[in-house]
């Protein structure tokens, strides 16, 4: 028994030493392309950055980054570029509306029903609005019509989402939905943008990363579970009003050059593809764009499907549609489970290859492996989750080459991971795999003062800081 432990213990300093030695080769062979760069504060890589932007403001999607972040790639990095632009993980659309006010065409992939709602309403609202469409929003504004409806008009819930408002906010979304009926296509689409964008601040809920927390008004506390205070839950007329006002502002302002209306009217389009980018890449032209710019879901566990759950449910998604759409979004959750990659496009072998070779990850999966079997891991599912996420954004990586005209740049921005102890260098680890897969791996831009990791993982280990960064690949 004692040879046993020993022999393990041995298994287990031999495999962290080799992720060392794997992680420090990875890091001096990237050494001249890691580079801090002060432009790219925590503000510009993230939704703190549109705070102020009008039409990026609408909706507080937090894994949105910043409209400044795409201007400065897309316009001033290397003389910037010119023609089409995609991005793969289009969340509401930042890098399409960005784009477009510099006049670059842009394609955006996005599987998340919230994010394609977003993008759809804003783009109706680039053609403007009539003065009937405007006295219309006026009168929702100051006339309140839903107080008024017999009609009421159900959303669905889940099982999570069950309770999430006061009674009397359930009840006037009910009646809004009713009068809504009565209004044109657009109206409706844009009331409805109105209540999305609200629906956090009247709810009980607030939105955590992994899971939505929950308000002890609510009376839905876990057991043993701290009791929590979001603060002041808005009244459902002050908050939708507020939001129609700021939506009808901003569309209708001349004096401030919006985002929305930019001085200069462009003539780029904006394409959005509704699916998973791992069934739509395979689609599209090769060598078709001239640059690519995402961030994809980090593999940090975050379940969008849980977190936009009040969202999903007031768009009318079942239970059944939700649980499936988790299981189609990139791998980043425990609850993922294994795709079958080649059967979505028999043509990955080399992708998924450069994945199952890369030697820093191979050791890490060993390792995770290693840790649940000695039942040392919080969630016996994460060693699925890492192999499922670089396998997929091999197969995206892949793709993205694929569809990028030569010399052509992606960039992407992503956060490394830390599990059971170890510190993942997804970032020398994707820049390996696309390096593998014929980009040149031009630089490594890490966003100045290191995150720490999740609350879990600094408890038990301390806080160990972590890269964000922004990958630029080009395609030789
Ligand atoms: C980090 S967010 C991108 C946010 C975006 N940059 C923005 O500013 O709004 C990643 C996005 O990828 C989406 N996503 C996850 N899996 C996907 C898949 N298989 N295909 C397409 N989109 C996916 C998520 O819904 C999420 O909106």
């Amino acid at each position: 028994m004692a040879t046993q432990k020993t022999k393990n213990y041995t298994q287990f300093l031999e495999l962290r030493s080799e992720i060392d030695r794997f992680d420090l080769e990875l890091t001096k062979d990237f050494k001249s392309q890691l580079s801090i760069v002060p432009f790219l504060s925590r503000k510009v890589v993230s939704f703190q950055g549109n705070k102020d932007k009008p039409a990026y403001n609408w909706y507080k999607y937090k894994e949105a980054f910043s409209a400044g972040l795409v201007a400065y790639f897309l316009s001033s990095y290397e003389g910037g570029i010119q023609g089409t632009v995609l991005d793969p993980f289009a969340g509401i659309g930042t890098t399409l509306f960005a784009a477009k006010e510099q006049n670059i065409h842009a394609d955006g992939i996005e599987l998340l029903p919230i994010g394609q709602e977003i993008i759809q309403t804003r783009l109706l609202l680039l053609k403007g609005l009539t003065s009937v469409e405007i006295a219309t929003l006026e009168r929702w504004i100051a006339s309140q019509p839903w107080k008024e409806c017999p009609e009421r008009v159900p959303f669905s819930t889940f099982r999570i989402t069950e309770g999430a408002y006061p009674s009397e906010t359930a009840e006037a979304i009910e009646r809004y939905k009713g009068a809504l009926q009565q209004e044109t296509e657009k109206i409706q689409k844009i009331l409805c943008l109105a209540l999305l964008c609200v629906l956090e601040s009247i709810s009980y809920t607030r939105k955590d990363g992994q899971y939505l927390r929950w308000d002890a008004r609510s009376g839905k506390m876990r057991q043993g579970t701290k009791p929590f205070n979001k603060g002041v839950i808005l009244p459902f007329a002050s908050a939708v009003t507020t939001k129609l006002k700021e939506i009808l502002s901003d569309v209708t302002s001349h004096k401030t050059p919006t985002t929305l209306f930019p001085t200069v009217q462009t003539e780029s389009s904006i394409r959005l593809f509704k699916g998973s980018c791992l069934e739509i890449l395979p689609t599209l032209e090769t060598a078709s764009y001239d640059a690519i710019l995402t961030s994809p879901p980090y593999c940090n566990r975050y379940d969008y499907t849980r977190t936009y759950a009040l969202e999903l449910a007031m768009l009318g998604l079942t239970h059944a549609e939700v649980t499936s759409l988790r299981q189609e979004m990139l791998s980043c959750t425990v609850e993922n489970r294994e795709k079958d990659l080649l059967k979505i496009c028999s043509n990955w072998s080399p992708f998924i290859e450069a994945a199952n070779n890369q030697k820093l990850l191979k050791t890490i999966n060993t390792y995770l492996e290693y840790e649940k079997a000695a039942g040392t891991l919080n969630n016996n599912s994460i060693p699925r989750m890492v192999r499922g996420y670089f396998s997929e954004m091999a197969c995206v990586i892949g793709e993205c080459f694929r569809v990028l005209k030569p010399n052509a740049r992606l960039f992407m921005v992503n956060d490394n991971v830390r599990y059971a102890g170890v510190g993942i260098s997804v970032d020398l680890i994707l820049s390996d795999i696309a390096r593998t897969l014929g980009f040149e791996v031009e630089k490594i831009l890490v966003v100045p003062g290191k995150k720490g990791n999740s609350s879990q993982q600094m408890g038990t280990y301390g806080r160990v800081p972590l890269r964000k960064c922004v990958y630029v690949w080009r395609k030789r």
